[in-house]
């Protein structure tokens, strides 16, 4: 059961057109909040004039653009885009254009939530793409809840997300269903495993979240977890721990963190001399760890919730489109923000063919989104997906793949398992 939506009171009382006042789009963050009842008047844009921007839909996306966070954020930001111009190019919403409003939300909560408010509030978007890490969707989601705004969030596995508030969905599948892929691929692949040490950042929701499924996992699996390490995500020397696990003899370590100290461990840990397998959890699941660990990443198992090569129609427009701008196969990241974009554009399309979109007020189209986009069926470069009544992702396909860095360390890329 979510918990019950407070009911707050309208924020947007006189919206006759909800898509009119959004001048301000990619402007810089800020924690100015515009409080219920001070928000402009319909269809006067924050900073122009009426109707500025009448015809346009606004969708915010509020992930890390800047921090170590921005390691996974930069990803996200890109799928983004590319789903912005996708899906513009094919006429938007039934003609209607979207228009993406990025707020940077840093790395830590406290930025998670001013930029969720100036989503809400200033940029007054229809729904907001993000956080980028659980640890922040526990601090900023309630605050969309509570204006009932619908949130998809883009790569928040924690157990529980869904369970926040009624206008918080996800379109990353949780830890309890992607990390366990890692273990059994290692174990295929080696099945001499016995003895597995265990890290985690304490100091966040999802690698706490992640280390319980894998720590279960391991026991489930007749594995000895034979140490558990703990540290934090804003660490850089890993030697203490490091060598706590390397001393009870190790046949696998598992990783939960973020990419930058994730990175920095791997390195710690074959520099130390461990020579045994290495899985990474859902925050090391970037081509940026490359360059923390550089050659020594080369090997390191991440289960996957996208495959580049998923055959559909969506994945190919996208993989092209990728690969276009990169020159390398679009990750993970990139292809939940996509998703998460397509979702209410999806909806958004439904909604409208019932009734327009550009005659609603903005109050009720957010919650009729939040409800359409709970109800439908997606075909997205993840596959065929849908939501469970919480919220929660309901997704098919499920990959590993391998870190295989070239000898001198500056170059890699993911190699799925068949
Ligand atoms: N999957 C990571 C999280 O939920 C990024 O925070």
């Amino acid at each position: 059961m979510k918990k019950p939506t407070p009911g707050s009171s309208a924020l947007f009382v006189t919206c006759a057109s909800l898509l009119l006042a959004c001048s301000q789009t990619n402007t810089p963050q800020t924690s100015t909040t515009v409080s219920p009842g001070t928000s402009p008047s319909a269809g006067i844009s924050p900073q122009g004039s009426a109707g500025q921007n009448s015809n346009t839909i606004y969708i915010g996306i509020g992930v890390a653009e800047t921090s170590n966070v921005a390691l996974l954020g930069q990803e996200q930001v890109a799928g983004a885009k590319i789903a912005e111009k996708y899906f513009n190019d094919k006429g938007g919403v039934d003609g209607t254009p979207i228009k993406l409003v990025f707020q940077d939300t840093g790395g830590d909560e406290q930025g998670a939530i001013n930029a969720f408010n100036t989503l809400i509030n200033q940029d007054r978007v229809v729904g907001i793409v993000g956080p980028t890490l659980s640890q922040q969707a526990f601090s900023a989601d309630p605050i969309a809840d509570r204006a009932k705004v619908p949130v998809l969030g883009p790569s928040n596995t924690a157990k529980g997300i869904p369970l926040i508030g009624d206008y918080v969905a996800r379109v990353s599948a949780p830890v309890a269903v992607v990390a366990p892929n890692a273990l059994k691929a290692a174990l295929k692949e080696n099945p001499n495993i016995k003895k597995v040490a265990v890290f985690f950042a304490q100091n966040d929701a999802f690698s706490k979240s992640e280390t319980e499924t894998f720590q279960k996992t391991v026991k489930d699996m007749g594995l000895e977890l034979a140490t558990v390490q703990k540290f934090l995500t804003t660490d850089t020397d890993f030697q203490s721990q490091a060598t706590n696990a390397i001393n009870v003899k190790p046949d696998l370590i598992i990783i939960s963190g973020l990419a930058a100290d994730g990175g920095n461990l791997i390195k710690q840990l074959r520099e130390l001399g461990y020579k045994g397998v290495i899985i990474g959890g859902n925050g090391l699941n970037t081509s940026n760890v490359f360059s923390v660990c550089k050659a020594l990443c080369d090997g390191v198992l991440i289960a996957q919730a996208y495959s580049p090569e998923y055959q559909n129609e969506i994945n190919k427009a996208f993989r092209d489109a990728y690969r276009a701008q990169f020159k390398k196969e679009p990750p993970q990241f990139s292809a939940q923000a996509f998703t998460g974009v397509q979702v209410f554009v999806d909806s958004l399309k439904v909604i409208n063919a019932q009734s327009k979109v550009s005659e609603k007020p903005l109050a009720e189209l957010r919650t009729q989104l939040n409800q359409q986009l709970l109800g439908g069926k997606y075909n997205t470069p993840l596959g065929e997906i849908s939501f469970t009544p919480e919220g929660e992702i309901n997704q098919k396909d499920f990959y590993v793949a391998r870190i295989k860095m070239d000898a001198d360390g500056n170059n890699g890329k993911f190699e799925f398992l068949k």
